[in-house]
């Protein structure tokens, strides 16, 4: 598996690993995932030339995966993304996504990468605990969901 920069030819496959992700769950994005305005926003932020980066994880297949960082309103710190496809899990993609995160906010000059995750997501906290990353905090019910339900989040970061 290979990580790259994203390309604007990039958004439809990056939106249809997004929608399959956002149906397990995982990610704070819930389905229906509108994908045509994704995909433009998607393509907005590839074309841009500012501190927001997208990269694609591909297999022999396409695309599999995909990171995103932009900027949070904390200047210097960047917010990261990710998801991955779940038949493409577990064999390296994640960290070297995350790694490509990393790199990259290094070079932009951001002091810290920053994130949320569902604290039942196992899976993701011991890749961002084993890359360095450290628990800031826990926002209690903080994500309202369509049905109703409220989630907590936690939130991670790793110093640069
Ligand atoms: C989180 C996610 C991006 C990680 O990618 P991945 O390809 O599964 O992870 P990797 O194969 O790169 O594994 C990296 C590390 O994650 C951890 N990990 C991987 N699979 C795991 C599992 N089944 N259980 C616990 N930890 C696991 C390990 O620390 C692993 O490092 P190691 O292989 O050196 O032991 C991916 O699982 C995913 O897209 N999940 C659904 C969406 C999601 O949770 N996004 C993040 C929201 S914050």
């Amino acid at each position: 598996m290979t990580v790259r920069e994203a390309r604007s030819e990039d958004a439809d496959a990056m939106v249809r690993v997004l929608a399959a992700v956002a149906e397990e769950g995982w990610i704070a994005t819930e389905p229906p995932v509108d994908t045509q305005a994704r995909a433009r926003r998607l393509r907005e932020t590839i074309e841009d030339e500012g501190p927001a980066a997208l990269w694609v994880l591909e297999d022999g297949g396409g695309v599999v995966g995909s990171a995103g960082v932009h900027e949070s309103r904390a200047p210097g710190v960047l917010s990261l993304g990710m998801a991955i496809l779940a038949r493409a899990r577990g064999s390296g993609g994640g960290r070297a996504l995350l790694g490509a995160a990393l790199e990259h906010a290094r070079c932009c000059g951001a002091h810290k990468l920053e994130l949320e995750v569902w604290p039942d997501n196992a899976r993701a906290i011991a890749l961002y605990v084993s890359a360095g990353f450290e628990l800031e905090g826990l926002r209690r019910d903080h994500c309202r969901r369509r049905d109703g339900s409220l989630r907590s989040v936690l939130i991670m970061a790793r110093m640069l």
